[in-house]
């Protein structure tokens, strides 16, 4: 049963397009489909000033493809030492959209992230004043901590209470993975939004020890158990303007991921949309895509949604299975949903 879905072209609120010869090589996947990205700032050594922004961003501007019509949007990597007037005068400049909190040691280069929330709060206090957002990767470092409990202690323990003392500022709960992060975001009528990923939609954590340990699946915070998954998925097909997607794409090469020691992170830049076209029509929910990918983010930021579009379309057969991404430093392997996937992006259009 041959179907088709035109919808505006999406955004993806959350990648990762790293720097040199990897970022050549991923950001023509989502510049393909995605009209904007937000593009962390975990690079080795992160984007913190103003300055490191502009270079960076010259840099990912080499690797649009010409008439791609693809918009990158920045974010600066808080640290303990950043300085709010440089955080304001990036933002006047129209140079980042948003700012990112990581938990230092939360995940994949975060060591300079933030230890002691109360260190930065000038820069908090700033943001709300000025309305720039702050991205919140909401995972507390505790080792005492299990890993499966992160999310939920660290909203309790240090996003209520961050958010309680900083009025205004507008929050968003990058990649939720609990039913926790989703009712706590749908208490709060004001300031509050999150995204959730391609990967969290589909998996829950069997998926990773399914037959032997899987490092494909293995990505921060971690998938969670089966009826966390369910409430990501009502979640994104509610309609519910708080959630929108990021897809947390970040990629890293093969030989890094199948490790003693592996790296965290997904590649799921190329089937991100045909993912969640599937989920989305698993849940009935196909109405409702448009708002997840490519409405409700841009209305949270406050930015008008995307001019041109994006058509879905199903085919009978099953999509052949995506092959490894080849890049200048080795092979990185695409999220593979571990089911059939009919639908794929067959055209865009720009305004
Ligand atoms: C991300 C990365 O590789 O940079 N990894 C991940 O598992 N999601 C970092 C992050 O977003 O936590
Ligand atoms: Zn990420």
């Amino acid at each position: 049963m041959a179907a088709e879905l035109t919808i505006t072209r999406p955004d993806d609120w959350h990648v990762h397009f790293r720097d040199g010869a990897m970022m050549q090589s991923v950001l023509p996947d989502t510049a393909a489909h995605f009209g904007r990205a937000l593009v962390m700032p975990n690079l080795v050594p992160p984007v913190v000033t103003k300055s490191d922004a502009e270079s960076y961003l010259e840099r990912i501007k080499l690797c649009i493809p010409e008439g791609a019509g693809f918009t990158p949007l920045l974010t600066l990597y808080l640290t303990e030492a950043t300085d709010p007037d440089d955080v304001a005068s990036a933002h006047a400049a129209g140079l980042i959209t948003a700012v990112k909190l990581y938990p230092a040691g939360a995940t994949t280069n975060s060591d300079s992230g933030v230890r002691e929330v109360k260190k930065v709060a000038p820069v908090l206090e700033r943001m709300a004043e000025i309305g720039l957002p702050l991205c919140v990767h909401g995972e507390v470092t505790d080792p005492e901590v299990d890993i499966f409990d992160r999310e939920a202690v660290f909203i309790e323990k240090v996003l209520d209470p961050l958010r309680q003392r900083t009025p205004g500022l507008r929050v968003i709960m990058e990649h939720v993975t609990t039913e926790d992060g989703v009712q706590y975001v749908q208490s709060h009528q004001r300031d509050l939004a999150a995204t959730i990923t391609t990967h969290h939609l589909m998996i829950n954590r069997n998926h990773i020890f399914q037959g032997g340990i899987r490092p494909h699946y293995y990505c921060l915070p971690i998938a969670k158990r089966e009826k966390h998954r369910l409430a990501l998925r009502q979640a994104a097909v509610s309609g519910d303007k708080r959630f929108f997607l990021g897809t947390d794409s970040a990629p890293h090469v093969d030989g890094a991921k199948e490790s003693a020691c592996g790296c965290a992170g997904v590649y799921n830049a190329p089937n991100t949309l045909a993912c969640v076209a599937h989920v989305f029509e698993e849940e009935n929910a196909l109405d409702k895509l448009e708002a997840f990918v490519s409405l409700n983010g841009a209305a949270f930021y406050g930015i008008p949604a995307n001019g041109g579009t994006v058509t879905l379309k199903k085919q009978v057969e099953p999509v052949a299975a995506m092959d490894k991404l080849r890049t200048a430093d080795g092979e990185v392997t695409v999220f593979d949903p571990l089911c059939d996937v009919h639908w794929y992006v067959e055209s865009i259009t720009q305004e």
